[in-house]
């Protein structure tokens, strides 16, 4: 039986996302995205013209084949909570209102519906009963660029919101439609455990939440669901998000200088990885923190 995958966080041909969806064809996995409302059109447009064919290319010959692509904002759990939120924020000035006036005025998400996590799960179960594998490969902070110490309560709670919250979010509407034996995966980074100064605006707090939930999920979706829940430490890339934070080649050179495997870090090798951790093959590995970056965490000192 073929599995089926839901992948959170692809928008481009850059990402670890799209290299996961990759790995996840490669091996005969059915693939389905969630796109981020914002970047649909392009990503849906640039798909049909053919502007990814090259980079769909599959080790057998074929091309990747996206069966469906999800609108989605995985900061929003279901149409009751941007209810609610409208409701409460009707009597004060809170950053939620804001966020949601721009939401609403935004003309990218005027042609978009069911965007929320619990409809796009309830749109997934309509469309096809179930999934075996779940992929979280999203993250925000709007205040990245800044310091922890020059972060705002908003910036950093909106940077939870988005990259750790939202994985508690998706497992927990997608578990109910998950084949027990399945299992499930986020990518985090080093600056959760060690000081990266540059990765600011809560964006280290919130891979350290991603983390700890990953321990705690792994036990409750265990038992809960027979589903398993790891996340990888990956090493840097220069996809998108990783530009928006602005020094993303510094990075790249500096674990091309110090880490024991003197590579470019491709996407494609995390794409494998995770393609292996959820996989039967690792059966029994589940709340753990896997890195995949050359090696670079287990150093001590630069050299
Ligand atoms: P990316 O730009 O390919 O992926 C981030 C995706 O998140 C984008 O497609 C964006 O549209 C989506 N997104 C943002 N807010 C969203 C929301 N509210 N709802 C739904 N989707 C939303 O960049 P990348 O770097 O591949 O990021 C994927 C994951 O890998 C992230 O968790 C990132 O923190 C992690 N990572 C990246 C590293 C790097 O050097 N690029 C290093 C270690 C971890």
């Amino acid at each position: 039986q073929r599995k089926r995958a839901f992948i959170a966080g692809v928008a481009d041909d850059n990402g670890y996302g799209w290299a996961i969806a990759k790995a996840l064809a490669a091996a005969g996995a059915e693939i389905l995205v969630g796109t981020w409302v914002p970047a649909l059109n392009i990503f849906e447009t640039s798909l049909k013209r053919g502007k990814f064919d090259q980079s769909r290319l599959l080790p057998d010959g074929s091309l990747m084949e996206i069966t469906k692509i999800y609108p989605l904002d995985a900061v929003y759990d279901s149409p009751r909570t941007f209810q609610r939120i409208r409701l409460l924020s009707s009597s004060s000035s809170s950053s939620y209102h804001l966020l949601l006036l721009q939401v609403k005025s935004n003309k990218r998400y005027a042609g978009a519906s069911n965007w929320t996590v619990k409809e796009v799960v309830d749109s997934v179960k309509n469309d096809y009963g179930s999934i075996d594998i779940l992929v979280h490969s999203l993250a925000n902070g709007p205040e990245v660029a800044k310091p922890l110490l020059e972060t705002s309560r908003n910036g950093y709670l909106a940077a939870i919101s988005a990259s750790s919250y939202s994985y508690v979010s998706l497992l927990r509407h997608f578990l109910p439609i998950m084949n027990p034996g399945g299992a499930s995966i986020s990518l985090t980074y080093i600056a959760s455990e060690r000081t990266i100064p540059g990765y600011g605006g809560g964006m280290s707090s919130a891979k350290a939440a991603l983390e700890s939930d990953t321990r705690v999920l792994a036990f409750e979706a265990g038992r809960k669901g027979k589903i398993r829940v790891n996340t990888i430490s990956a090493g840097p890339l220069g996809s998108r998000a990783a530009k928006a934070i602005g020094f993303i080649e510094k990075m790249i050179e500096y674990s091309y200088a110090n880490a024991p495997l003197q590579k470019e870090l491709r996407a494609d090798e995390v794409g494998n990885a995770a393609a292996f951790l959820v996989s039967p093959l690792a059966s029994a590995v589940t709340g753990s923190v896997v890195y995949v970056d050359n090696g670079l965490n287990t150093m001590g000192l630069a050299t």
